[in-house]
């Protein structure tokens, strides 16, 4: 039965508008676990406009589940992963204009560079985590740059504009499963994800873990982030 990983950006992203210490994501993620989530993701961005360094370092010391750092493959942050050593990085393409990340990393055109953040990482002995598009050829990439797991982009999935398009793109992700687990990687899957579109994913057993945050956090705001949680963990794990 896949688990549930909390991105908990966006409580520091309310932080940060204020640039005062409230809320803090450390609680925030102290009672995420408490609900019974499987892991805490943060993504420290180059800009840091939500999480911050303090953060990262202050959960590598509370989390009692799983800390999942998100990343750019860049010195700076491999140089902080190497000496934080999160249970898992997730490698993520990273561009200072975008809302959100935006897509899958193309290891077509960075393999060396991430085959590069991989090995150093492996040898501080922290795994990695690629977030990939649900594409065959970025999969065998990761699985021939030795990448611990793969995270498949579920946010095409997730913001397809017809029913047609929303079709294709899931098969896309049923095939990008198959694969990766023929390859042996450990499979995540996250972006995008919200209580409804969750349920199409629930069936699909080749998945360990989901990473979701904005809609956690946005029904947080309106029910409570135990009760965002609970919910979220019935659909993936319930009956
Ligand atoms: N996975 C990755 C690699 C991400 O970059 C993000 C966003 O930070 C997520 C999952 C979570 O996406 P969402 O906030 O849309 O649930």
């Amino acid at each position: 039965m896949a688990g549930l990983a909390v991105n908990v950006d966006h409580v520091a992203t309310l932080r940060q508008a204020r640039e005062i210490d409230i809320p803090d994501p450390v609680t925030a993620a102290a009672i995420v676990e408490l609900a019974g989530a499987d892991g805490i993701v943060v993504h420290l961005r180059e800009d840091r406009r939500h999480i911050q360094d303090r953060d990262v370092r202050i959960l590598r010391e509370t989390v009692k589940t799983k800390l999942i750092l998100e990343m750019a493959a860049t010195p700076e942050m491999i140089g902080i992963a190497s000496e934080i050593k999160p249970d898992l990085v997730t490698l993520v393409p990273e561009k200072r204009e975008e809302l959100t990340t935006e897509g899958g990393l193309d290891l077509r055109l960075h393999k060396d560079l991430v085959s590069d953040a991989v090995l150093t990482l492996q040898r501080a002995g922290v795994p990695v985590s690629i977030f990939v598009d649900p594409d065959l050829d970025q999969i065998k990439l990761a699985h021939r740059i030795d990448a611990n797991m793969v995270e498949i982009h579920t946010g095409t999935y997730c913001d397809a504009p017809t029913p047609s398009k929303r079709t294709d793109a899931f098969n896309k992700i049923v095939n990008s499963l198959k694969l990766s687990q023929k390859l042996k990687l450990g499979i995540n899957a996250g972006h995008g994800l919200g209580y409804e579109t969750i349920k199409t994913f629930k069936g699909l057993s080749e998945i360990d873990e989901f990473s979701i945050g904005h809609s956690i956090i946005a029904r947080a705001v309106i029910v409570g982030l135990e009760q965002a949680v609970r919910q979220m963990i019935a659909l993936i794990k319930g009956p």
